[in-house]
């Protein structure tokens, strides 16, 4: 029996990315993948990839997480073809970077959408199945980063902690468990973010964590969607190979 067989799964950002690397996880442990990004082309490949894989998924159309319309088709369409919602993943996202006075306040707004939307047009699916949420706040909603700026998002990203440990104080009457991952940055080689980058201020410390891949942050997703983690909920899991418990300095 694979861990998420015949449960139906809801996942943004399935064009690339965790997104991308979540749904094709999720398909190979038996999930029914309802995917969705704004590069709709790229999250059909996806699906595709998924079918050519022998799992079962959907991409209903263009999904916008930042508008209520988009996101409640997605789900209807999702409810209508398999018959309800079960997990929800939401790691579609644009990250915007910028200083306090570069970055307009819109992009906590946005951020913090792309969670709530999608919790608020699936929560009677979820009531109805003891369902479960799964959100990827970055690490750089604990943590500031010296790489470059962003600071509205940042706060966007402590917020979708927030509020998805308010999801779970809401959703135990319901038995519905809400979850967040902070994971360190992976598949990013060449972005101002790569620890490993020549020009990062850490790069030391960098070399003394472990590096992980969009396809282990899809593990870890799948384990806390599955009824192995049916006593995890509210839970903010940093998975980051040690990165954010280290001081800056030189290797001795
Ligand atoms: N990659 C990392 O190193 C890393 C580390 C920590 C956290 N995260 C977080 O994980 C999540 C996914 O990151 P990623 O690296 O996969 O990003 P990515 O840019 O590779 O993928 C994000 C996907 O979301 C889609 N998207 C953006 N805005 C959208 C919208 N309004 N509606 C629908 N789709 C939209 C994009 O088209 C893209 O396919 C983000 O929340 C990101 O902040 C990423």
């Amino acid at each position: 029996m694979k861990r998420l067989e015949g449960k139906i799964a809801l996942i943004s950002g399935t064009a690339r990315g965790l997104g991308k690397a979540a749904a094709l996880r999720f398909a190979a442990e038996g999930a029914l993948v309802v995917g969705g990004d704004l590069l709709h082309d790229e999250a059909v490949e996806t699906q595709r990839q998924i079918g050519r894989e022998g799992g079962t998924a959907l991409t209903p159309g263009p999904l916008d997480v930042t508008r209520p319309d988009s996101v409640g088709n997605w789900v209807a369409e999702a409810a209508e073809a398999f018959g309800g919602v079960d997990i929800v993943l939401t790691s579609a996202d644009s990250m915007r970077c910028g200083s306090l006075t570069e970055q307009p306040g819109a992009a906590v707004l946005s951020e913090l959408d792309a969670v709530r939307l999608a919790a608020r047009a699936t929560w009677p699916h979820l009531t109805r199945s003891r369902g479960c949420i799964v959100t990827i706040g970055p690490a750089g909603g604990i943590r500031a980063t010296l790489s470059h700026h962003r600071t509205f998002s940042s706060a966007a990203e402590a917020e979708v902690c927030a509020l998805t440990r308010r999801l779970a104080t809401e959703g135990s009457a319901h038995g519905i468990r809400a979850n967040s991952i902070s994971p360190a940055p992976v598949d990013i080689e060449g972005s101002p973010d790569d620890p490993l980058n020549a020009t990062h201020p850490l790069p030391d410390a960098a070399r003394r964590t472990l590096p992980g891949t969009p396809g282990d942050i899809a593990r870890i997703a799948a384990f806390l969607a599955s009824d192995e983690a049916s006593c995890v909920s509210g839970a903010h899991l940093v998975f980051d190979g040690g990165w954010s418990s280290v001081l800056p300095g030189p290797l001795t």
